[in-house]
C-alpha cells in the first residue's frame, strides 16, 4: 500500500479524491499497490463529510508518519505551502503540487531542497491544468533549443472572452459561470489580471530556458479592458482577441516574456483554443511548432495531472529528476518592450497626430464607432519604438496582432 496526505480540500483536492476512487484498480496495477489517501490537511470544518475520518489539522503529524511517502500540496498561494512543502522535502517525501503562485516565485529554492534530499518535486499540473506540458517540455524536447514558447494558459479568461465573443455574454456574468465551474483562482483577480498566467509563463520560461525567469521581470496585463468594439475590431480583421503568454529568445541572446491580450489571426491554431481550453506552442530549433491543446482548468483535469505526478514520483523514488531550472545562465531576461510586434491601435487623438506618428496608414472601417475615433494596424516594431511615436497620443485600445 502507497500511502499520500493531501495539503487542502479544494476543488483540485476533490478531484483527486475522484480520480482515486474510480481508477484505483489501474492505478494499483501501475504501482504494484494500491493507492491510498492515509490523511487530508484542513484548516476549517466540512460538517458530514465523507472524508471526514481523514481530516487532520496538524501539518506536523502528516510529516512526522513515516507510513506517507508523498505530499499532495493542492492549497495554493505561498505561506503556509512554502513552509509545508520545504518541511516535507526535508523530511525525504515526495511532493506533487498544483501551486504556481509558489512555483513561480520560490519554485527553484524547492528544487534545490529536493535535490538535497534525493526526493521528487514535481508540478506537472501548475500549468495547463490536464495537459502534459511541462514532462514533453524538459524530456521529449531536450534535443530543442527552445526559441518560443506561447500559449492561452488560464482557462478562466479564456472561457470569458470566448462566452463574450461567442455568446455576447457580459464580463461578470460570464466570471461567475467560470466560478461555479471551478476554474478560476481563490481570488480570480489573479485570473482576470493576468497575474496567473504570468505565473504559467514564468514556469514555462524557466523549464525553455533553463534559466529562472521571476515573475518581476514579466508585465502582465489582464482582459478587463477588452471592449466590445475591440472584439468587433478583432473580427473585421479575421482575428479573435486571446490572453496570451509569451516566452521568447531574442535576436541579442535574451529572452522576454509576457502576459498581455493580443489579436491572433483566425489561421493561427491559438485562435481555435476556446472555453476552458489551454492551448501552449512550443517552438523549437529541431522539431518546428509543437501545439499541446486540452482543457486547462477544473477539478478533474487538473488531478489527472497531479495523480500521474503522484504515479511518477513513486515509481521513480530513486530517480528524482533534474529540471535544469538554474538560478542564472544565458539567456538573461529582459523587458518585453524588445518584442517586435505589429499593434492594433484604436485613438481619437485626430487625423493630424495619427499622420505625424505614423505616416500613410490605412485605417480600419467600423460602423459603430464614434466620429472622430480611428483604428489602424502599425508595422511591426518594438514596444520602445511604438511608445515613443504615440507619445502623448490618448489610445483607446493598444493590442499586439500575431499572425
Ligand atoms: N484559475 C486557473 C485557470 C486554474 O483558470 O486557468 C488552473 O490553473
Amino acid at each position: 500500500m502507497s500511502k499520500i496526505a493531501l495539503l487542502g480540500y479544494g476543488v483540485v483536492a476533490r478531484g483527486v479524491l475522484e480520480v482515486l476512487a474510480e481508477n484505483g484498480a489501474l492505478l494499483a496495477r501501475r504501482l504494484g499497490a494500491p493507492l491510498e489517501v492515509k490523511s487530508i490537511l484542513v484548516r476549517r470544518d466540512f460538517p458530514g463529510d465523507p472524508n471526514a475520518g481523514k481530516f487532520v489539522r496538524d501539518f506536523a503529524g502528516i510529516c512526522a508518519d513515516p507510513e506517507i511517502e508523498a505530499v499532495v500540496e493542492v492549497m495554493g498561494g505561498e505561506e503556509p505551502a512554502y513552509t509545508y512543502t520545504a518541511a516535507a522535502l526535508r523530511a525525504g517525501k515526495h511532493v506533487v503540487t498544483a501551486n504556481k503562485q509558489l512555483l513561480a516565485h520560490r519554485g527553484q529554492e524547492l528544487l534545490d531542497i529536493a535535490g538535497e534530499t534525493g526526493v521528487n518535486y514535481l508540478f506537472e499540473a501548475s500549468v495547463g491544468g490536464g495537459i502534459p506540458i511541462l514532462r514533453p517540455l524538459r524530456e521529449c524536447l531536450s534535443a530543442n533549443r527552445v526559441d518560443e514558447v506561447c500559449g492561452i494558459l488560464n482557462g478562466t479568461t479564456n472561457y470569458i472572452l470566448t462566452e463574450m465573443i461567442q455568446c455576447g455574454t457580459d464580463f461578470s456574468e460570464a466570471l461567475s459561470q467560470a466560478q461555479a465551474l471551478g476554474y478560476a483562482e481563490a481570488d480570480p483577480t489573479a485570473d482576470v489580471e493576468g497575474l496567473d498566467a504570468q505565473r504559467k509563463i514564468c514556469i514555462l520560461a524557466d523549464l525553455a530556458f533553463g534559466r529562472n525567469m521571476p515573475p518581476e521581470a514579466v508585465s502582465a496585463q489582464g482582459i478587463r479592458a477588452v471592449s466590445r468594439e475591440d472584439v468587433e475590431y478583432a473580427q473585421r480583421l479575421g482575428c479573435v482577441v486571446k490572453l496570451l503568454g509569451r516566452a521568447l529568445r531574442l535576436p541579442d541572446g535574451t529572452a522576454a516574456a509576457y502576459v498581455a491580450p493580443h489579436f491572433i489571426s483566425k489561421t493561427n491554431l491559438l485562435s481555435h483554443v476556446d472555453g476552458v481550453m489551454n492551448g501552449i506552442v512550443v517552438r523549437g530549433n529541431a522539431v518546428g511548432e509543437c501545439l499541446f491543446y486540452g482543457p486547462g482548468a477544473g477539478g478533474r483535469a487538473t488531478a489527472s495531472a497531479v495523480v500521474s505526478d503522484v504515479v511518477d514520483a513513486l515509481l521513480h523514488a530513486s530517480r528524482r529528476k533534474d529540471w535544469g531550472w538554474a538560478a542564472s545562465g544565458a539567456p538573461e531576461p529582459q523587458s518585453a518592450a524588445a518584442v517586435v510586434s505589429r499593434w492594433f491601435l484604436r485613438t481619437d487623438a485626430g487625423l493630424a497626430p495619427i499622420g505625424a506618428a505614423f505616416g500613410n496608414v490605412q485605417f480600419l472601417s467600423h460602423s459603430g464607432a464614434p466620429a472622430g475615433e480611428y483604428a489602424f494596424l502599425t508595422p511591426p516594431m518594438t514596444e520602445t519604438a511604438l511608445l515613443a511615436r504615440v507619445g502623448d497620443m490618448p489610445l483607446l485600445s493598444r493590442y499586439r496582432v500575431l499572425d
